[in-house]
């Protein structure tokens, strides 16, 4: 006798898109096939694509920020958000405090996140302080405790690292095996363009997008690629905009690097011309890299077509407007750069694809489910567990209906952030039901099991950094 079973589907993995029934059992996918047997509940997926989960393996949760602005999302609001856009997992950054060690920032996200996630989570660390501790003992010691991915800045006053900080991440990175994402932009470049924007009395959200413009983006990226030749460790160039970034991404992959290049829907679908909105509404839409325009949107769409891209993540890093402690906070109303950098979007990522991407006939089924789940789960070391369908892995399933069509209203979501992106825009093909390790969470768009079961997961070193 199964638990559960999906019955009359569409499934749909990395590799494949073929009709079968699916059978649970304490949370685990047992069999695969047509008439399977008896279960406790069935469930009708009859005209529905069965997918896995999705996986955001780039999302930002309670994260202090310098200036004291609350994020908007804490780990209920945003993993809730997550489980009505078809995500079973995300994968937040837990930020090491300067002058304090990894471990005691774990500590915290770790209390934060407990007993309050409808998702899985898993952390990547932030690196913002590489002391000689830190590298020497902390970080090789939580690779092998399962925390084996970390972000590194090369943007934000309070977070870059030098160049020299960034290989020594990079050299503990390929001794220890754990993978390293950056973040590139290059500082100087900005603080320069803010200083002369200032000068000129350019102080609207307008100004965000000009004082970082692509050739910041691309010059760090080659900076950051370069640096990782120089100590041989693969690399995970976070959230591209545009062509001339992807483009040092296949430079470096043609001299034989593994890198691995993420874009998000902010730079397939948005441009900087959104930043102009009367009334400081562009603040709505600042985020770094800022989005470009239509020429760099046909870039990071071909640049999905042709697999430059690996994970498409949503960056989701929420933050209200209509609040003085958000978006609209008295000093970021004065001044461009005091305007909190992020915008919200765990929940529209994945539809946004399904729309824009299958139903527009830029990518096909499969290579959705791999840029939604499987490529994140091979990328961060979740994978056979998560990201497919398949015999012993977690039943962490999204069921899609692909012919729903909703037009995106802020209203209708689930986050704590109080506006979207993506206000107005309509989309074909929303998921309807979400299992949690083969448990019916969302039903039918209803929330229907409120106990928040979602787990940390502690991941395997990705294969891509593993040591030979
Ligand atoms: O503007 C953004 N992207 N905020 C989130 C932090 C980051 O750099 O990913
Ligand atoms: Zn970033
Ligand atoms: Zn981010
Ligand atoms: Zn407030």
């Amino acid at each position: 006798m199964f638990d559960i079973l999906i019955k009359g589907g569409t499934i749909a993995t990395a590799a494949d898109v073929f009709a079968a029934d699916v059978a649970i059992k304490d949370g685990t996918i047992v069999q695969i096939g047509r008439d399977l047997g008896e279960a406790r509940e069935t469930i009708d997926a009859t005209g529905r694509y069965v997918l896995p989960g999705g996986i955001d393996s780039h999302v930002h949760i309670s994260q202090p920020s310098g200036e004291g602005i609350v994020m908007a999302d804490d780990f209920e609001s945003g993993t809730r958000s997550a489980l009505f856009g078809g995500n079973t997992t995300i994968m937040p950054f837990c930020l090491q405090r300067k002058g304090e060690g990894l471990r005691a920032a774990l500590m915290d996200y770790h209390a934060l996140a407990e007993g309050n996630c409808y998702t899985d989570i898993s952390f990547h660390l932030i690196v913002s302080d590489p002391s000689a501790q830190v590298l020497g003992q902390e970080l090789p010691a939580l690779v092998e405790d399962g925390y084996t991915s970390l972000k590194v800045f090369m943007t934000y006053e309070d977070l870059r690292l030098s160049d020299a900080q960034i290989l020594g991440v990079l050299d503990t990175a390929r001794r220890t095996g754990a993978l390293v994402m950056v973040h590139c932009e290059n500082e100087d470049a900005i603080r320069y363009l803010v200083g002369l924007h200032e000068a000129e009395g350019r102080f609207e959200p307008r100004s965000h997008a000009s004082s970082r413009p692509i050739a910041a983006e691309r010059e760090a990226t080659h900076r950051a690629l370069s640096l990782a030749e120089i100590v041989d460790t693969p690399l995970v160039i976070v959230h591209v905009s545009n062509r001339e970034a992807m483009e040092e991404i296949e430079r470096a992959r043609a001299r034989g690097r593994k890198v691995i290049g993420e874009t998000c829907p902010q730079y397939l679908m948005l441009t900087a011309d959104d930043l102009d909105g009367m009334d400081w509404e562009g603040a709505k839409f600042v985020c770094s890299p800022p989005p470009r325009d239509k020429e760099s949107q046909a870039a990071c769409w071909d640049g999905i077509e042709r697999g430059v891209f690996d994970l498409y993540s949503s960056d989701h890093c929420p933050f209200r407007y209509e609040d003085e402690h958000g978006k609209l906070n008295p000093r970021g109303r004065e001044n461009f750069r005091h305007i909190p950098n992020g915008i919200p979007g765990v929940e529209t990522r994945l539809p946004i694809l399904f729309s824009e991407g299958v139903m527009k006939g830029r990518i096909d089924l499969s290579h959705f489910v791999a840029l939604s789940a499987t490529n994140h789960a091979k990328t961060y070391g979740l994978y056979p567990r998560k990201g497919t369908i398949a015999i012993g892995a977690d039943a962490d399933i999204a069921i899609w209906d692909p012919e729903e069509t909703r037009t995106i209203r802020h209203a209708d979501l689930h986050d704590a952030s109080d506006y979207s992106p993506y206000e107005g825009l309509t989309i074909t093909g929303w998921p309807v039901s979400v299992l949690l390790a083969g448990k019916l969470v969302l039903a039918e768009g209803k929330l229907i099991d409120e106990s928040r079961n979602g787990r940390y997961r502690s991941r395997s070193r990705s294969p891509l950094a593993r040591k030979s």
